[in-house]
C-alpha cells in the first residue's frame, strides 16, 4: 500500500453495554439486527480530532462526538467508526498507538467513552473503533522494553535483525512513509522494521505472544461496548522471514526520493489470513464487525479478506471503488458488476482520512453540489454496506495546505511539494457559519475551509435542496426499503456511456437507479417489461428529474430513484 494525497486513487462499560451475542436486538425500520446487523447498517467514519471540540482546545474529542449523536442519528447513521482515539504521541495523528486498552487525555477519559458509548446505545447506534494492528507507537511500554536490551522480554514482539554490513540495513525495503523501513538502534546495535514512520514500529505478529496480546484487546473492548473494529493497514502484518529485497517496479524515483519497489516479500504474505480468521472468531462471540482496510490490486485479491469459508473479514473495504476516478460508467459499470460477483457482501467508501474528499474529485468545479448527491445516490443505493466520511453529507472539499510550514501531517513534510500529506481531507467539521464553523471556540489544529459559509450542517438542514437534505432522504429510503436493503444487483442499459441504471430487486419488489454522469441532459428508457415489471414510480429524485411511461429524463448530473411495479 502507499498512501498519496496527491492523487485521488490512493495506493496506495464495562458487560452493562455489551451489544453481544444472544439477544438480538429490536431495531428501527428495517434495520437489522442479531448478528448480521452490519449489512444494513450505514457506518460513518470520525476523525476524532477535526468532528467537535467540547473542550475548546481546538482538537476535537469523544465528549464533542457525543454531543452530537443526534445530528448523525437523524442522518440516518446506524455505526460510527471513531479513528484510533487511543494514548499516543500523534505523530501519526493517533495511528501510533502507546496504549491500546486506554483513551488519550487529549480526547477525554475511558469514562468518557463509556459515556459516549451508552449514549450511543440509547440510540442504537453501534461504535467501531480502529485497531491499528501492524505496529505500535515505540513509546508503547513493549517497545521500550524490545529496545532496552537483545534478551529483553519483549525483544521478539517487534522485528530486530543486524544490518548487512556497517551502516547498511538488513535489506532494500522503503517505508510507505519515505526513507528505508529500518532504523538502527545503537543501544543494541541492531536494526528494527517499520512499513511506516519510524515511530511505528511493526509488531512481529510471528510470536504468539503478540498474538494473544492483540487479541485479548479486541476482548477488553468488546466487553466495554464496542461493535467491532477497523483494522488498520491488515497487509502489513508480516514479512518475509529471509528478509529477501524487494525487485524495483519502475525506474525513477518517488516523491520522496526512493525508487519504486514492488512490495512483494513485506505486504500480502498468506499468513495474515491466520490472523484475521483469529480475530473473527472472537468477534463472531460478540456479534462484531471487522471492516478491513484493503487495499488491493484486483478484486480476486479483495475476495480473500472475506475468507475461504467467509471466516475472515464481514466488510473488507472496496478501494477499487475510490479509484474510479472519474464519472465513467461504463467503469463503475465494471467495477460494482466485479465486487458483485465476490464471495461476501461490498462495503463501499467514497473518500476517508487518507484519500482526496470526493467532493473535489469528481466535482467538476461547476455542477459540484451536484454531483455530490450523484454520488450519494450511487454509493448508497448499491448492494452492501456503505461507510461515510464525515464532512461528505454537506460537501466538504479537500483543502490541501499551501505552504510547507503549515503542514502538519509528516509525509506531506517529507514529499513537498508532490506529496502535500493528508491535512486537506481532515479539517474540521463545519457545523455552521460561525467563527471556526461551530467546531471549536478556540483556534481549530486545522485551518477551517472558507467553504464553511456556505457548506455547513446549520444551513444545510434548513434547505430542502441541501446536499444534506438529500443524503438524508436517500439514507431514509434506504432503511425503509426491502430491495434497497436486501435486493440483487442488476445492471440495466449497460452501452449507455452517459447513465448508469441498475435495479435492486427483491422478489417481486424492485428498485431502479438512475443516474446522469454527464454535463449534459439525458434520456434514459426503462427496460421495464424485459425485467418483468408493468410501470415505475418516482420515490426521489435531484434536480428535475422526472419519469414519464418508461422514459426517465435528466438534469445534468441529475438523479432518478424509481419504485418498479408489476
Ligand atoms: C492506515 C491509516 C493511515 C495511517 C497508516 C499507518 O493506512 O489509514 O492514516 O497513516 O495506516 O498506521
Amino acid at each position: 500500500m502507499t498512501i498519496s494525497a496527491k492523487s485521488a486513487a490512493i495506493l496506495f462499560l464495562f458487560g452493562c453495554i455489551s451489544w453481544s451475542s444472544a439477544s438480538a436486538q429490536k431495531t428501527d425500520g428495517l434495520r437489522s439486527s442479531g448478528r448480521d446487523w452490519w449489512k444494513h447498517a450505514v457506518f460513518y467514519e470520525i476523525y476524532p480530532r477535526s468532528f467537535a471540540d467540547s473542550n475548546n482546545d481546538g482538537v476535537g474529542d469523544l465528549r464533542g462526538i457525543a454531543s452530537k449523536l443526534d445530528y448523525l442519528k437523524g442522518l440516518g447513521v446506524d455505526a460510527i467508526w471513531i479513528s484510533p482515539c487511543f494514548p499516543s504521541p500523534q505523530v501519526d495523528f493517533g495511528y501510533d498507538v502507546s496504549d491500546y486498552e486506554n483513551i488519550d487525555p487529549m480526547y477525554g477519559t475511558l469514562a468518557d467513552f463509556d459515556f459516549l458509548a451508552s449514549e450511543a446505545k440509547k440510540r442504537n447506534i453501534h461504535i467501531i473503533l480502529d485497531f491499528v494492528v501492524n505496529h505500535t507507537s515505540d513509546q508503547h511500554k513493549w517497545f521500550l522494553d524490545s529496545k532496552s536490551s537483545r534478551t529483553s522480554a519483549h525483544r521478539d514482539w517487534y522485528i530486530w535483525r543486524d544490518g548487512k554490513g556497517s551502516g547498511q540495513p538488513p535489506n532494500n525495503w522503503v517505508s510507505t512513509f519515505g526513507g528505508p523501513a529500518w532504523k538502527f538502534d545503537p543501544t543494541t546495535n541492531q536494526w528494527y522494521y517499520h512499513f511506516f514512520y519510524p515511530e511505528q514500529p511493526d509488531l512481529n505478529w510471528r510470536n504468539p505472544a503478540v498474538q494473544a496480546a492483540m487479541f485479548d484487546v479486541t476482548r477488553w473492548w468488546y466487553k466495554r461496548g464496542v461493535s467491532g473494529f477497523r483494522l488498520d493497514a491488515v497487509d502489513t502484518l508480516f514479512e518475509d522471514p529471509n528478509l529477501k529485497d524487494n525487485p524495483v517496479r519502475r525506474p525513477g524515483k518517488n516523491d520522496f526520493g526512493d525508487p519504486f519497489l514492488e512490495n512483494k516479500y513485506n505486504t500480502k504474505l498468506p499468513e495474515v489470513h491466520d490472523v484475521l480468521r483469529g480475530l473473527r472468531k472472537i468477534a463472531n462471540e460478540y456479534d462484531a464487525v471487522l471492516i478491513g482496510e484493503t487495499w488491493t490490486a484486483n478484486v480476486a485479491e479483495l475476495d480473500e479478506y472475506y475468507g475461504k469459508g467467509n471466516d475472515e473479514l464481514q466488510l473488507p473495504m472496496d478501494f477499487l471503488f475510490t479509484m474510479v476516478n472519474k464519472l465513467s460508467p461504463a467503469e463503475f459499470r465494471k467495477q460494482i458488476a466485479e465486487v458483485n460477483a465476490a464471495s461476501g457482501w461490498p462495503t463501499f467508501v467514497i473518500s476517508n482520512h487518507d484519500i482526496r474528499r470526493s467532493y473535489d474529485r469528481y466535482g467538476d468545479g461547476k455542477h459540484n453540489d451536484q454531483i455530490a448527491k450523484l454520488m450519494a445516490a450511487l454509493y448508497l443505493t448499491l448492494r452492501g454496506t456503505p461507510i461515510l466520511y464525515y464532512g461528505e453529507e454537506i460537501g466538504m472539499k479537500t483543502t490541501p495546505p499551501t505552504r510547507l510550514e503549515d503542514v502538519k501531517d509528516p509525509i506531506g513534510r517529507k514529499g513537498w511539494p508532490g506529496e502535500k500529506g493528508r491535512d486537506g481531507e481532515r479539517t474540521p467539521m463545519q457545523w455552521n457559519d460561525s467563527a471556526n464553523a461551530g467546531f471549536s471556540a478556540a483556534k481549530p489544529w486545522l485551518p477551517v475551509p472558507d467553504t464553511y459559509k456556505t457548506h455547513n450542517v446549520a444551513d444545510e438542514a434548513k434547505n430542502p435542496d441541501s446536499i444534506l437534505a438529500f443524503y438524508k432522504r436517500v439514507l431514509s429510503l434506504r432503511h425503509s426499503n426491502k430491495a434497497l436493503l436486501d435486493g440483487d444487483y442488476k445492471a440495466l442499459n449497460e452501452s449507455d456511456s452517459n447513465v448508469l441504471s441498475y435495479l435492486r430487486v427483491h422478489n417481486d419488489q424492485a428498485v431502479v437507479v438512475v443516474l446522469n454522469m454527464s454535463a449534459t441532459p439525458q434520456r434514459s428508457i426503462l427496460p421495464l417489461k424485459a425485467n418483468g415489471f408493468a410501470s415505475a414510480k418516482r420515490l426521489l429524485a435531484s434536480g428535475n428529474s422526472s419519469l414519464q411511461g418508461s422514459v426517465v429524463s435528466l438534469p445534468p448530473y441529475g438523479v432518478f430513484i424509481g419504485q418498479l411495479a408489476k
